[in-house]
């Protein structure tokens, strides 16, 4: 595969099919620029809650008015087809955004017990009356959903997918475990395939992508893209190094990024969470990232040691900065 050429995945012009999936308390601005820099197709909002939103809550319109931008997919939840029209409409006055997501995929019950996220997934109406209504705003609405457990949904998932296809859907996303697994056990990627093959164009893959191979079988597989959640965590630079893999144009420091890169990279993503979300945000930002960088570096354990005993961003920036001086000495 190569180029830069452009691709049309689900409405949406992108350079490539590799995309930062939705974390919640994790893809928040800075950490969405830090990706998008690197190569990602197209990055996703956390999962944004409509109720929230419509109500003008202070923290998630916050997250909505620092959401947009290009290439990015709005995600968000709720509870029905009203609701999310609301919090669309409110988010596309304060936003640009390439594609309206809605999350048919979150098995947490502080989201389900709300019919919202995975409980929609048995509620095949509502799922597809929300993906009509939010088709009013002209942008490409899409859904990320799971497989399902035929004993517990009403609908094979197959079957499932369509309805959302004919109400309207542009694309969906499936997350190869069931809402009753959540994050346990592995995903089933050749469950998402078979989806992806009956459906064409019309399924991207989420699920186990920890390293290049993943991302080839989900796309050889006959998904369009694959999204990077928990691999892009255990590994920063995950996208890059698949995107090479797969013959797309990226950046060679981006592949073998050296230490003082990784460094930057943490600072100037800290900075500005800092400065968007405030320091205890941008501590946990940096640490997370911390963890995902400067593999096989010697002496990485004292760095994430004193860094983690940090507690304002100018020490974390300073015991970092120190720290690479002393190992790496100019
Ligand atoms: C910390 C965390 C937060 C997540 N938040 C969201 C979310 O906001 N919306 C969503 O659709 N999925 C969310 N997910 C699910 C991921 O997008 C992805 O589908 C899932 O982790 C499977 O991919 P993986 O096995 O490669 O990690 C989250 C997962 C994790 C680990």
């Amino acid at each position: 595969m190569t180029g830069g050429a452009k691709l049309r995945l689900g409405g949406v012009e992108v350079s490539n099919p590799i995309w930062l999936a939705p974390l919640a308390g994790v893809t928040t601005r800075p950490f969405r620029a830090f990706h998008a820099a690197l190569g990602a197709g197209l990055v996703h909002t956390e999962m944004i809650s409509a109720t929230g939103v419509s109500h003008k809550n202070r923290k998630t319109f916050r997250m909505i008015q620092n959401g947009g931008g290009p290439r990015v997919a709005l995600q968000l939840f709720g509870p029905n087809a009203g609701e999310m029209a609301l919090a669309a409409e409110m988010a596309l006055a304060v936003g640009h955004f390439s594609a309206l997501e809605v999350n048919m995929a979150c098995p947490m019950p502080k989201v389900t017990k709300k019919c919202g996220g995975a409980a929609l997934m048995s509620n095949p109406a509502e799922a597809a009356l929300m993906v009509k209504s939010l088709k009013a705003f002209g942008i490409p609405v899409w859904a990320k959903l799971r497989i399902t457990d035929r004993a517990i949904h009403p609908l094979p998932i197959g079957e499932f997918c369509e309805t959302l296809i004919t109400a309207g859907a542009s694309l969906l996303i499936l997350h190869g475990r069931t809402p009753q697994q959540r994050y346990e056990g592995a995903a089933d990627k050749g469950a998402v395939c078979e989806v992806a093959a009956r459906l064409p164009g019309m399924i991207a893959a989420s699920g186990d992508f920890f390293a290049p191979e993943d991302a080839a079988f989900y796309l050889s597989g006959g998904c369009v893209a694959v999204l990077a959640a928990r691999g892009a965590l255990k590994d920063a630079y995950l996208i890059p190094k698949t995107l090479a893999a797969l013959g797309f144009p990226v950046d060679e420091r981006f592949v073998a990024p050296s230490f003082a890169d990784q460094a930057e990279a943490i600072i100037k993503t800290g900075r500005e969470a800092s400065l968007l979300e405030g320091a205890p945000f941008a501590l946990i930002t940096a640490r997370r990232m911390l963890s995902g960088m400067f593999k096989g570096c010697p002496g990485v354990s004292s760095l994430r040691q004193s860094c983690s005993q940090c507690r304002d961003w100018e020490s974390f920036e300073k015991s970092l900065t120190e720290w690479l001086e002393n190992v790496f000495p100019r």
